[in-house]
């Protein structure tokens, strides 16, 4: 039996917000989130079930990760072994292929590419959509990882019908120039994040109600493929959702000033005539969606603040997919 597999799963970018969990231990989120799956930032993810491991054993970028690290690992595998019925560890090797100084590293493909080469290294088999729904206990963002173009998480019902599926294979003029503002590790991180907007703060009720009428909005904009107005959805949505940071207690936000002078070009080139939108998750970087075809033009205004290692031009980008040994 054949119980190894390689599979690469591409980040997302959220452009309605997953923010706030229903329930903390099958990761299901109090509102459907929607995302463009982007091309140049993935991760490539290796595993191997192997009979006569006394462990799991993780490796990340070619560094042996410590035992908080391969906890995590395990905990998510045992979501696969209890399905195949096995008991055998495996072995994880994992890539990022985030351009350097970014500082991008996403649970989200990481996540994806683990469910992925893990069915695919026991033969489970799952569907897409199953898969997704594995992929969720990892983390909330890589439900849709498993999919390519613009992705809709159905927060669903049940662990079983909270899935992700394929909205429009966004093979239009889209892209995103991203500003990687700085790398440095979070101080909340999305989870605590989350926890603590929910129990606190008093603007999440009307988050909740604002995102569900967002994502209506936001897939019929993608049905006409309405740039302008898929663009002013998405940064009205990730604004919403920072601002129920600031009403948390005690407050937090993720911005930082060289946040707000990327905000400040995007609104700049705005007024020129260059139709741009800006999202932030759960840190200071900056998401510029834009036309793909304008995305230079972007740059460039960008480099009039930021250096161009911290300034990365990305189409949408593919599901996951496995790949053939020579790769
Ligand atoms: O699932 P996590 O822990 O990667 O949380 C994702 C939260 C946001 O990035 C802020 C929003 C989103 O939908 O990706």
């Amino acid at each position: 039996m054949q119980n190894k597999a390689c599979v690469r799963a591409h980040t997302n970018i959220a452009l309605i917000k997953y923010w706030g969990k229903r329930d903390e231990t099958y990761f299901l989120p109090m509102n459907s989130s929607l995302s463009l799956t982007l091309d140049k930032l993935y991760t490539d993810t290796m595993v191997s079930f192997e009979e006569d491991l006394a462990g799991d054993v993780f490796y990340l970028n070619d560094e042996l990760q410590g035992e908080k690290e391969t906890q995590k690992i395990s905990a998510f595998l045992d979501l696969f072994r209890k399905e195949k019925k096995t008991t055998a560890f495996a072995r994880v090797e994992s890539h990022n292929h985030v351009p350097t100084a970014a500082g991008l590293a996403s649970s989200a493909s990481a996540f994806a590419a683990l469910a992925g080469a893990a069915n695919r290294a026991l033969q489970l088999h799952l569907d897409p959509q199953t898969l997704s729904t594995f992929a969720r206990r990892g983390s909330g963002s890589a439900t849709r990882s498993i999919y390519g173009g613009f992705v809709e998480w159905d927060m669903g019902t049940t662990s079983d019908d909270s899935f992700a599926i394929e909205v429009d294979d966004a093979s239009w003029d889209i892209g995103m120039v991203i500003v990687a503002v700085n790398k440095k590790a979070k101080e909340v991180s999305s989870r605590e994040g989350m926890k603590r907007t929910v129990e606190t703060s008093p603007f999440y009720p009307a988050w909740t109600q604002a995102a569900k009428k967002d994502i209506v909005s936001i897939k019929e904009a993608i049905a006409k493929k309405d740039f302008i107005r898929l663009g002013e959805i998405t940064e009205a949505n990730g604004m919403k959702m920072h601002g129920t940071m600031l009403g948390a207690e005690p407050p937090f936000s993720y911005w930082e000033p060289d946040s707000i002078r990327a905000i400040n070009i995007v609104k700049q080139l705005r007024k020129e005539g260059i139709p741009c939108y800006v999202t932030m998750d759960a840190g200071p970087n900056v998401k510029v969606l834009c036309r793909l075809s304008q995305a230079e033009t972007i740059k460039t205004a960008l480099l009039s603040c930021f250096s161009a290692d911290k300034l990365i031009i990305t189409g949408p980008g593919a599901g996951i997919r496995e790949l053939t040994a020579t790769e």
